[in-house]
Order: C-alpha cells, then structure tokens, then sequence
C-alpha cells in the first residue's frame, strides 16, 4: 500500500474509532505512582504531561494504582531524541507474579542519531516469555507525540501505534497454548540503561556525554475491570466495550495496516527464527 492510501485508510479509521470509543481521560497523579526514582520524574507542559530522565545515576519508573483485567490501555509517548542509542522506554502490564507472570510489553529501543527506533513487542502467558517481535517505526517518534496501545480481550493481545496494528496474538487455549486470563495486571512504565543488548545487539553503547536522556507521557487511557473491584471481568460486550464484535478480530482496515507493517516494517519474529526455534512455537502454527 502506498503512503498516501495508507494515510486514508488511518483517517477513515479514526474517524470510525472516535465515534466508537468514549475515552476515560486520566491525570498522572490520579492513576500512577511512581516506582522508581522520584527525583528522575517530573510533571511537565503544565502538569498535564511527565518527563522521565535517565542520566549515569539512574533511569526511573512509574505503575498505574490499581491492576486491571483485560480492556485497553493508551498513552501518548514521545520518545528520547537525537542519540538514544543503548536506552530503553518501556509501556508494559505486568501480573507482578515472577514464576507464573503474565506480561505485555511494548519496548522502545534506542539508536544513534538517524538510524531507526525499534519496538520491540513480547507476552508472556503463565511465566513463559521469549515470544519477541519488532518493528521499525515508519516515523520519528522522538519528534512527537504519538499513541501506543495494548487492547486484552478474551479473544486477543493486540499492540497498537496510532491505531494501527503491528501486532495480534490470538487467545489459541483450545489448543492447549496458555494465554493470560486469570491475572490482573499493573500498567508500567521505565526509561533505563539496557546498552548491553538494546541497539545493534549491544555494540552501541549509551554516549553518557550526550545524557540526560528524556522522554515525555500524556494522555493517559486505562479503561478495564479494576483490581480489586469486581469479581468477575466478563466477556459480554454489554459490559465490557472492549470484547465487542468491532474488537474480535481485525476490521478490514485494520487487517490492511497490519498487513502493510508486516511487509514493510518487520523486522524480527521469533516465530521465524530458526536458529531459536527449529520448530516453531505452537502458537506460531495455530492460525489466527
Ligand atoms: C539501529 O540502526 C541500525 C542501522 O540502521 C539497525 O540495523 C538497527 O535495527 C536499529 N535498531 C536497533 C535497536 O538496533
């Protein structure tokens, strides 16, 4: 698809998504807390954005309040900028439950000025991981805001940029593949030090001269059933927006965006990495 079809089809999309979705805009201080190094953060543009800062004394972190059981999360994030090469921004949800974790991250992974950012998508279900993806990012994010959303429903995983698709893991639990259900999880945020493995497999070290290394959150979105509250987050579309017929499965435009970031912008699955996985993991083969 070409660039121009592309941004109609996300103009039609929008369009239909914000007819769709009533969105629950929160502050920082009504949901989060921060988790690690309060000195790092602060409240910018007026209290209604946060900077994170990492430098050579620390990275730092933030968690939402409360965890939450499936729905949808959505931040706006603008990413470090100029060399970022060696830093990580994490948006992940985390069960908090290390032998049995349930897990969704979104992974920024920095470079040397020019050269492309990476995200890096993984799940865990059940404790088990290793199930990364990556796509390069067909804009600089570090020159603007843009959105970043996880959508957990009882049918699917699926990772978004500006409400385009780049990753949908299907529920495939009737063929005995464990998929995260039972688990609320913690929406999570850090900016860090990962120069040993982040760019080019860690050849490109942090350029300290070059720090503080910042980047920026707004427009936080959590809408999903809060933990503790109660007991049950069913999957009846009634109640929960997010299990509606329009989220079971990719709309054709959707499937279309995705279809064009699988082409033009993947960039690792492990799925296809033979060296990893002679045979492939079975939630690779189950279909979608
Ligand atoms: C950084 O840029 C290099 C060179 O273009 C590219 O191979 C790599 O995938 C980029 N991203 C990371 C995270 O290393």
């Amino acid at each position: 698809m070409g660039f121009f079809a592309y941004i109609l089809v996300l103009h039609a999309l929008l369009l239909s998504l914000s007819l769709l979705v009533s969105a629950r805009p929160a502050t920082f201080q009504e949901d989060f807390k921060v988790t690690w190094a309060q000195d790092h953060l602060k409240l910018v543009e007026g209290g209604t954005a946060i900077q994170l800062t990492l430098d050579q004394s620390s990275g730092c972190g933030f968690a939402s309040k409360y965890k939450y059981l499936f729905g949808r999360v959505s931040m706006k994030i603008k990413l470090v900028p100029g060399d970022s090469a060696g830093t990580v921004t994490a948006f992940y949800m985390n069960s908090d439950t290390d032998a049995i974790r349930d897990e969704l991250d979104f992974e920024f992974l920095g470079n040397r000025s020019g050269q492309p950012y990476t995200v890096q998508t993984n799940i865990y279900a059940n404790g088990k991981g290793d199930r990364e993806q990556r796509v390069n990012l067909w804009f600089d994010p570090s020159l603007d805001y843009h959105t970043y959303t996880i959508l957990w429903s009882h049918r699917h995983v699926m990772f978004a940029v500006d409400e385009v698709p780049i990753r949908v893991h299907k529920n495939n639990e009737a063929r005995g593949i464990p998929y995260p259900k039972s688990q609320p999880m913690g929406v999570c945020s850090t900016l860090w030090d990962a120069d040993n493995w982040a760019t080019r497999g860690g050849l490109e070290k942090i350029d300290w001269s070059k720090a503080p290394f910042n980047a920026y959150y707004k427009d936080f979105d959590i809408e999903g059933c809060q933990v503790p509250g109660p007991a049950s987050c069913t999957a009846d579309p009634t109640k929960n927006w997010w299990e509606g017929a329009q989220y079971q499965e990719l709309t054709p435009v959707q499937a279309r965006l995705y279809r064009w970031v699988r082409i033009n912008h993947l960039v690792y699955d492990y799925c296809t990495d033979k060296s990893r996985y002679p045979i492939p993991p079975p939630e690779c083969t189950a279909g979608i």
